[in-house]
């Protein structure tokens, strides 16, 4: 890997602290880290380098996977480690910046390859990118690239805006646009699987399925998110980027290990094959909701317009149910069901694919039979599942279903952060979110934001810890589905 000065913006933010250190950390371990590597971090507060390590320290023994046990080996981490004081307004901070950058590229012999990592709210993003390169931090003779992560605009065209200022300064081969659900390890196992096994390739076909059903389900309520999640709500903090993510690596089809263009390409491909919405359908195809006082696991928790800091007369979603149509030569036909939302009953993402049930019309005999469901479980436990059908060898011409669990060693596993900074490290974007596919998602979720606004679609309510709004089921009920798993 080519030798990298990793420029952190927001180095003494949670995100950093929670994520972007452990992640370093374990890639160190691991051996994964450029072999000549230096972070400078930026923050407003007065830090030296020692405080800052010291920091980075704690959050390692508070948010690492692996435990700090080697000293020595710690201290050799940490040494790579600078703090700078800057504003991110202040133009000559980046000059300060600069010195001290090229002084330590100078100092280890590195090549300026600088990675700018920006951990601050996205109404920054564009004043650090003018920064960056009216300073001439840009401009050196390696590779630059700019890490950014969601929110990426509230809505089509302030995602565009803030694209076009973003384009002033980086390159669309050097933005690498953080969806963290791409990191997952089993959604990058989407793709893998397709492509090396050709009994999954042959089934993914409205020859063969049914319908599919991706559900990314909470427990936590807003948390000390109010400010931010009452403005945001279930549509745009979950919904226009990790689902339909989820929704494009599940839908595409990349017979062989191709280039990431050629993932990208595919997973376009899906987004401008998604049949769009009307504002005024999309009461039909789309349930909002919005969650009462229930109870989770035997404890007791208050509906969304009682929570410190959301306004009682609130009308916020923090559920969301749809039903999308790729109309494309594989998929035509096969409704994709998606559901996400806060306070619900488990945590859960998985994906699950019915199969069609072509017995159920010719035998009676097979109308006992389940379908056959492929689930992959994504978080917060790794798996692939099948569920196939058996003779019941208690009554006899009768059928029971049986699974085939598989299901990884879970200990240790590396967290999506790592295999995010680790490919953009190694510069590989296949994993991050395309501007293409931004802004399809933005076009795709943009009727629905207003049909939100103008209130032409109802906010059901759900108790807290249930499955979401009984309308949800009610959406599958209507194709003769339902949600799998809801027990
Ligand atoms: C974030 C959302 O992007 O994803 C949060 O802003 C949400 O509201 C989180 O809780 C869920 O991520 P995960 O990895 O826990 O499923």
């Amino acid at each position: 890997m080519e030798p990298t000065t990793f420029v952190l913006f927001g180095a003494t933010g949670d995100l950093a602290k929670r994520k972007i250190y452990p992640a370093l950390y374990n890639l160190f371990l691991d051996q994964k880290l450029p072999q000549h590597f230096s972070l400078i971090g930026l923050g407003r507060r007065e830090l030296t380098d020692e405080d800052f390590r010291a920091n980075i320290e704690k959050s390692l023994q508070d948010f690492s996977r692996r435990n700090v046990q080697d000293s020595a080996q710690l201290e050799r981490f940490l040494q790579a480690f600078g703090y700078n004081v800057l504003n991110i307004g202040n133009k000559e901070d980046y000059q300060v910046l600069h010195q001290r950058i090229e002084q330590r590229e100078q100092e280890l012999n590195l090549r300026p390859n600088r990675m700018f990592y920006l951990s601050v709210g996205p109404e920054f993003f564009e004043t650090i990118a003018a920064n960056i390169m009216g300073s001439g931090l840009g401009s050196a003779d390696g590779w630059k690239r700019l890490v950014i992560e969601k929110p990426f605009g509230s809505d089509l065209q302030t995602a565009r805006d803030l694209n076009e200022k973003l384009s002033q300064a980086f390159t669309e081969e050097e933005i690498y646009r953080i969806d963290h659900y791409l990191g997952k390890p089993m959604v990058q196992n989407l793709e893998a699987l397709q492509q090396v096994n050709p009994v999954f390739r042959a089934l993914w076909t409205n020859r063969y399925i049914a319908n599919v059903q991706i559900t990314a389900s909470e427990t936590v309520g807003v948390e000390e998110r109010a400010g931010y999640y009452d403005h945001v709500g279930a549509l745009r903090d979950m919904f226009q980027n990790h689902m339909l993510q989820l929704l494009m690596m599940t839908a595409i089809h990349v017979p062989q290990k191709s280039a990431s263009e050629k993932v990208h390409q595919k997973k376009k491909l899906v987004m401008e094959a998604l049949e769009t919405l009307s504002k005024q359908d999309v009461h039909a195809h789309v349930v909002r909701g919005q969650y009462t006082a229930g109870s989770i696991q035997d404890k007791s928790v208050v509906g969304y317009v009682e929570e410190p800091g959301i306004p009682q007369e609130s009308r916020n979603e923090t559920f969301v149910a749809a039903r999308l149509k790729i109309d494309d030569y594989f998929w035509r036909g096969v409704p994709i069901y998606i559901r996400t939302g806060k306070r619900m009953r488990e945590k859960s993402t998985r994906i699950v694919i019915e199969f069609k049930e072509p017995l159920k019309q010719s035998t009676s005999k097979a109308d006992a039979a389940a379908p056959n469901l492929l689930i992959f479980e994504i978080s917060p436990n790794e798996g692939i599942s099948l569920q196939l059908n058996t003779r019941d060898p208690q009554h006899r011409g009768e059928f029971k279903p049986i699974y085939i669990n598989l299901h990884e060693n879970q200990d240790n596993i590396a967290e999506a952060y790592e295999n995010l900074i680790h490919d953009a490290l190694n510069g590989d974007p296949t994993f991050f979110a395309h501007w293409d596919e931004v802004e399809l998602s933005w076009a795709w979720v943009q009727p629905i934001l207003e049909a939100f606004e103008e209130n032409l679609v109802p906010l059901y309510t759900y108790e807290a810890g249930s499955f979401g709004p009984a309308e949800s089921d009610a959406l599958l009920a209507e194709d003769g589905f339902h949600w799998w798993f809801d027990a």
